[in-house]
């Protein structure tokens, strides 16, 4: 590989590259479990594994022999063939889910945009077209134009409209606005059980029983989008049953493929009973190198104990970030669960992004007042102490300048 220094991959990245990313001035190019290392061989301790994807830390060595075997053998042959491990992944997780149906894509805004199409389909099939979509405010839940119909920020929104019609935002944790809402009419009600994006904020349980009592006077189906949330996130499979919640058709990816690009949707039976062949598809969807990837993540998710630990070093980070907090007048509220956590800040969140950075730890600014931490799962006590140190030295740093 041609080695490049960092101002020349920021030039030639500033002539030829789409400019829709404002990056951080770091280029990294090894890693190993929760560090990465940069172009000057600097380390970091990585507590945003590339938005929730690195799941099973950077060059694992069993997902790292899975890739390179399953490269060596066959990579891609389409969905005009059957191939091993397409059934194999869809039957685990249909065991993880409940659902008992998976449709495989390459990301989460396909994952998501293929259960509001089969939540269309559904209603098309019984002969009853219904055309709405309830979403929430602060909702994010990608980029394309389904997906980014159900995504309430104005900023993504605005350039690109008109979007769906007919997608009602209700308030989050607002039942009487929600029972309001829903109708009849409504297709489906979308709903990350942990808003992501939006800046960290549960679902509340009494919430959550609101969704299922209007989904179940009205008919309409319930999409849970657990592309950040689910896969063990939050010590759970699922972060919607432990909400109360049993979704119609679930929306995953980030940490299915360990950084391989693979997404899905989960469908129940009464749901899949409506699609017919030809109704969806993907070139690349579940192809064999993304299914060897995913299937070797569930490996250590169930079988190796992933889970397990994800709820015991979870609650060490929880007691970690709060300790923290209590000593830094800056953050007003810490929330989240198992490995997903939000630091509300009273002001903007980039200062302590960039003051993190410096120190060798990385985090990410969202919703403009939340520093975001989504560590790789397999992340112990001992690297949280350190990250954790790290970032306490980049508030103090920041509350300093205050
Ligand atoms: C809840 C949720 N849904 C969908 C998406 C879109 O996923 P992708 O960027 O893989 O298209 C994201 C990405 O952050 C997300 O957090």
């Amino acid at each position: 590989m041609e080695t490049t220094t960092i101002d020349e991959i920021q030039v030639r990245e500033a002539r030829h590259v789409l400019q829709t990313y404002k990056r951080l001035p770091v280029t990294f190019v090894r890693g190993e479990g929760v560090r990465l290392y940069d172009t000057e061989g600097r380390e970091y301790l990585d507590l945003l594994s590339g938005i929730g994807v690195a799941s099973l830390g950077h060059a694992h060595p069993g997902l790292a022999r899975a890739i390179a075997d399953q490269a060596q053998t066959l990579i891609h042959t389409s969905n005009l063939f059957y191939h091993p491990l397409q059934g194999q992944l869809a039957e685990r997780l249909a065991k993880l889910s409940g659902l008992p149906r998976a449709f495989f894509c390459n990301s989460g805004t396909e994952a998501v945009e293929a259960c509001l199409k089969f939540a269309r389909r559904y209603w098309h099939t019984r002969g009853e077209p219904r055309a709405e979509f309830i979403a929430f405010e602060n909702s994010f839940h990608g980029r394309t134009f389904g997906a980014l119909s159900v995504t309430s920020n104005e900023h993504y929104r605005a350039p690109f409209e008109p979007l769906l019609p007919g997608v009602r935002f209700v308030p989050v944790n607002d039942a009487k606005a929600l029972t309001a809402a829903v109708s009849r009419s409504t297709a489906a009600i979308i709903a990350e059980p942990i808003q992501g994006e939006g800046g960290v904020r549960p679902l509340t349980p009494a919430f959550a029983s609101a969704i299922t009592a209007a989904a179940s006077t009205t008919g309409a189906l319930i999409i849970a989008d657990e592309v950040q949330s689910g896969l063990g996130r939050t010590g759970y499979p699922f972060y919607a049953p432990v909400l109360g919640l049993h979704p119609d058709l679930i929306s995953i990816g980030k940490a299915l493929g360990g950084g391989v690009a693979v997404g899905a949707a989960l469908v129940s039976q009464k749901v899949a009973d409506t699609i017919a062949f030809g109704d969806h598809g993907s070139t690349y969807g579940g192809n064999l190198l993304a299914c060897r990837a995913a299937l070797c993540f569930l490996d250590e998710l169930d079988g190796g104990g992933l889970l397990a630990h994800v709820a015991r070093v979870g609650d060490h980070l929880e007691r970690a970030l709060r300790t923290m907090a209590a000593r830094h007048p800056l953050i007003k509220e810490v929330r989240g669960a198992g490995l997903i956590w939000g630091l509300e800040l009273t002001s903007d969140a980039a200062p302590v992004i960039q003051e993190g950075l410096a120190r060798g730890v990385i985090v990410n600014r969202t919703a403009e007042t939340v520093v975001r931490l989504l560590p790789p799962l397999v992340i112990t006590e001992t690297e949280i102490d350190e990250a954790v140190g790290r970032l306490d030295a980049a508030f103090g740093a920041v509350g300093a300048d205050k």
